[in-house]
């Protein structure tokens, strides 16, 4: 754009001689610019203010208010403050000339004028307003770019923390749902273990069941039967009290006498060895109940003593401690409805524990010397003072648990045992059952040095599915 052609230009000329005002607009006639004149100050900056010329020529004489007050009013005045102003002075008036510049005008001319100085200054000054103008604004735009550039860098930043933020999230909600599904797994393979064990201890005893029957079937026959022949033998002794030397002789070889009492014998043993190895297989068929499903009634008398029961190898002398003794203290309590599988779980992981903390303190580093009293475990029963629960409290003059670690027995995983040893899961499945399972409690006292004591808390009725 050239200032020359521009027909928006309008140039302010202020003069109070309108012979001045006539040569100037005379001599800047030919340059399509707009001309408006004033001749006082006051009229000049109300022009101004509504026309807003690119250039004002003021003259610095006049009557009403001067040029430099006009200039200073023109100055003050954001609505004008930007337009240049050119003072029109006498060429005596070198004081004003300054005077005039420092009150912010952009330049002078003296009179007379001269008619090209005065076009080329002006055409200097509107050109200067121009640039200044597209100065400003290029200015401005680039201000605005910065602006938007910072906000969005500060966006991007933002997302990019919001991104990192949710990424972190999820990493943190990721291993956790792992943390839980090795649990999960963990617990999983603890139960297919026990289940496991229950359906091997179930063939056991399904297995066993046949030749256990037929034996003690045919134990009473066999020993009538045996009586029978021995008194068959009497008889004919009676009858025939010399049989003659070769029998005499027999009788005298396998110590006849000898060997009718120690038949009845033996079979009397034989007896009782047939009455243990039923009641094992009676244990063994309790302990593996497999209720999966439902909840049953259940004595929990029976469960605790099958459990002891595959338990019992664990409980006999060993090269680094004696046998542990099993006391129990079962009182007059009613069946309870329960998952009878899971029940006989918790009284394995409790009296595992019970042991386990026997052949720990047994372990010769962790011998003491003085240490002579017995490995006892005592197991008592009883009904709650309300009538509506059993309590069943398993007790071992073991170790102890350390009060820094007490509050931890439960959490998954916790073991203060070696790899190998203990998986840190037994109390927390004991907990999941009891509570979870079947609306119970379980509740632990112990003394370091002195014993543990476990307390379980179980509704007789059913409370949950
Ligand atoms: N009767 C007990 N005597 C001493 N400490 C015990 C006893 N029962 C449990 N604890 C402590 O509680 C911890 C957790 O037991 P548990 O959940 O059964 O896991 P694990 O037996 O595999 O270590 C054991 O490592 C042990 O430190
Ligand atoms: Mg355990």
């Amino acid at each position: 754009m050239t200032i020359s052609c521009d027909k928006s230009v309008q140039i302010l000329i202020v003069d109070d001689n309108p012979t001045n005002l006539k040569v100037l607009s005379n001599a800047l006639q030919g340059n399509d610019w707009t001309m408006l004149v004033a001749t006082d100050g006051v009229s000049a900056i109300e022009q101004a203010h509504y026309a807003q010329p690119s250039l004002i020529l003021l003259d610095v004489m006049m009557p009403g208010i001067d040029g430099f007050e006009t200039c200073k009013r023109l100055k003050t005045d954001v609505k004008t403050q930007a337009i240049p102003i050119i003072f029109m002075t006498a060429l005596a008036d070198a004081e004003y000339k300054v005077q005039g510049l420092e009150m912010g005008a952009v330049d002078y001319i003296t009179k007379p004028f001269q008619q090209q100085e005065v076009v080329a200054r002006v055409k200097l000054h509107l050109h200067l307003q121009f640039l200044s103008q597209e100065l400003e604004e290029k200015n401005k735009r680039l201000t605005q770019e910065i602006t938007e550039k910072t906000i969005a860098e500060s966006r991007l930043q933002q997302l990019t923390q919001e991104l990192e933020h949710r990424v972190e999230q999820r990493t943190t909600e990721l291993s956790e749902s792992l943390n839980q599904l090795q649990q999960t797994q963990i617990q999983l393979i603890q139960s297919e273990k026990m289940s496991a064990l229950g359906n091997l201890v179930a063939g056991v005893a399904h297995e066993l069941n046949n030749p256990i029957s037929f034996l003690q079937g045919n134990l009473e026959p066999l020993r009538e039967y045996t009586r029978d022949l021995l008194a068959l033998i009497k008889s004919y002794q009676k009858t025939f009290p010399n049989p003659g030397e070769a029998i005499q002789k027999q009788i005298e070889t396998i110590e006849l006498d000898f060997l009718s009492q120690d038949l009845e014998k033996i079979l009397a043993s034989w007896a009782t060895g047939m009455e243990r190895i039923y009641t094992i297989s009676d244990s063994l068929r309790i302990f593996s109940r497999a209720d999966k499903e439902h909840k049953v009634s259940f004595d929990v008398h029976d469960g605790l003593n099958s459990t002891l029961l595959i338990l019992r190898h664990r409980l006999r002398a060993n090269e680094n401690r004696p046998a542990i003794e099993v006391k129990k203290y079962y009182q007059d309590i009613p069946e309870i409805e329960c998952f009878a599988g899971q029940l006989n779980q918790v009284f394995m992981n409790l009296l595992a524990n019970a042991i386990d903390t026997f052949d720990d303190i047994s372990q010769p580093s962790s011998v003491k010397g003085h240490k002579t009293q017995s490995h006892l475990i005592t197991i008592s029963t009883d009904l709650a003072k309300d009538e509506k629960s059993i309590l069943i409290k398993i007790e071992d003059n073991g170790a102890g648990i350390d009060e820094a670690i007490k509050p931890r027995i439960f959490d998954h995983l916790f073991t203060t045992k070696e790899v190998g040893r203990g998986t840190g899961l037994g109390l927390a499945i004991v907990r999941q059952i009891l509570v979870d399972k079947h609306g119970g409690s379980i509740d632990v006292e112990s003394t370091v040095g002195q014993g543990t004591s476990f307390t379980v808390i179980l509704p007789i009725q059913s409370l949950t599915i």
